[in-house]
C-alpha cells in the first residue's frame, strides 16, 4: 500500500546548511529553521546567528547539538517552536512560542504540513533532564514533500513514511556514524523512504563523526541515490 499522493514538477527550494544537523529551508512561503547548533560549532563561526529569520524553528530532540541556539533565534524572529511534547514545553518554559506534538500526529500550519516520525535514538536536555522521545519530521504542501531524520539509527518504521505520506522530494539523513546511522546504513534507509535525493548530515563537527567522503558517496551511488555534502554556510537548491 502507498500514499497516492506525488508532488509533480516539485517547486525547487533554496536550502541553507549551518552545519550538524541545523538547516534553513524557504517552505510555503516561511522560512523553517532545522535543529539549531551554531555558536557552540566550531566549524561554524562564520555564521551570526542574528542575520538568521526563523518563522519557524523545528527540533528533532533535546540534545545540545540540535537545540544550543533555539531560544536566542526564537526570541529574535518571535518564532513558533515545532517539537515533541516535552521539548515544545521546555522552550515555553524558557518564553518561546511552541506548538506541542507527538509521534504519529500531523498538522496543518500556514505553511504545509508536518508528520512527526519515528526516530531510534535518545534525548535528555543539556542539564540531564527527560526530553521525551526523538523524531523526525516529513513536511509537505501542494509544492513539494520533504524529511528531516534528526538523529537516528536506520529503522524498520521509515518503511511507514512512503505509506503514510505524499513522495518525497528529498530527505536529509545522518550520516557520521558513532552516534546515529553510518552512510551505509543511510544509503538502506534511502532505499526504505523511496527518495532518491538525499542531503547528508550530522557529520565531521567533532571527532567522533569524522568521515570519508568519497565512501558515503560510494555508498550511496551504488543504490543509485543521490547524496548532496554542503558546506557550512552553503545555500543550494533542490
Ligand atoms: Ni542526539
Ligand atoms: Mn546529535
Amino acid at each position: 500500500m502507498r500514499s497516492k499522493k506525488v508532488i509533480r514538477n516539485p517547486t525547487i527550494m533554496k536550502i541553507i546548511f549551518y552545519g550538524q544537523a541545523c538547516f534553513g529551508v524557504e517552505f510555503g512561503g516561511k522560512h523553517l529553521l532545522f535543529d539549531p547548533f551554531i555558536t557552540p560549532n566550531e566549524k561554524a563561526k562564520g555564521i551570526n546567528i542574528n542575520d538568521i529569520k526563523a518563522d519557524y524553528i523545528l527540533l528533532t530532540h533535546g540534545h545540545q547539538d540540535h537545540i544550543a541556539d533555539a531560544e536566542t533565534i526564537a526570541k529574535n524572529n518571535e518564532a513558533i517552536i515545532i517539537s515533541g511534547f516535552e521539548t515544545s514545553v521546555f522552550m515555553g518554559n524558557r518564553g518561546c512560542k511552541y506548538h506541542p506534538m507527538n509521534h504519529g500526529g500531523k498538522w496543518k500550519f500556514d505553511f504545509g504540513t508536518v508528520k512527526l516520525v519515528n526516530a531510534i535514538h535518545s534525548s535528555s536536555f543539556p542539564d540531564g533532564s527527560y526530553a521525551g522521545n526523538p523524531h523526525g519530521f516529513v513536511i509537505w504542501n501542494d509544492e513539494a514533500c520533504f524529511y528531516h531524520a534528526g538523529d537516528t539509527a536506520l529503522t524498520m518504521d521509515m518503511k511507514l513514511i512512503p505509506m503514510t505520506c505524499p513522495k518525497l522530494n528529498f530527505a536529509i539523513l545522518p550520516i557520521g556514524d558513532n552516534f546515529t546511522m553510518g552512510h551505509e546504513d543511510a544509503a538502506i534507509a534511502a532505499e526504505f523512504i523511496e527518495c532518491d535525493n538525499i542531503v547528508g548530515c550530522h557529520y565531521d563537527t567533532f571527532g567522533y563523526i569524522v568521515i570519508d567522503k568519497d565512501a558515503a558517496k560510494e555508498s550511496f551511488s551504488k543504490r543509485g541515490k543521490m547524496i548532496k555534502l554542503p558546506e557550512i554556510g552553503e545555500t543550494f537548491e533542490i
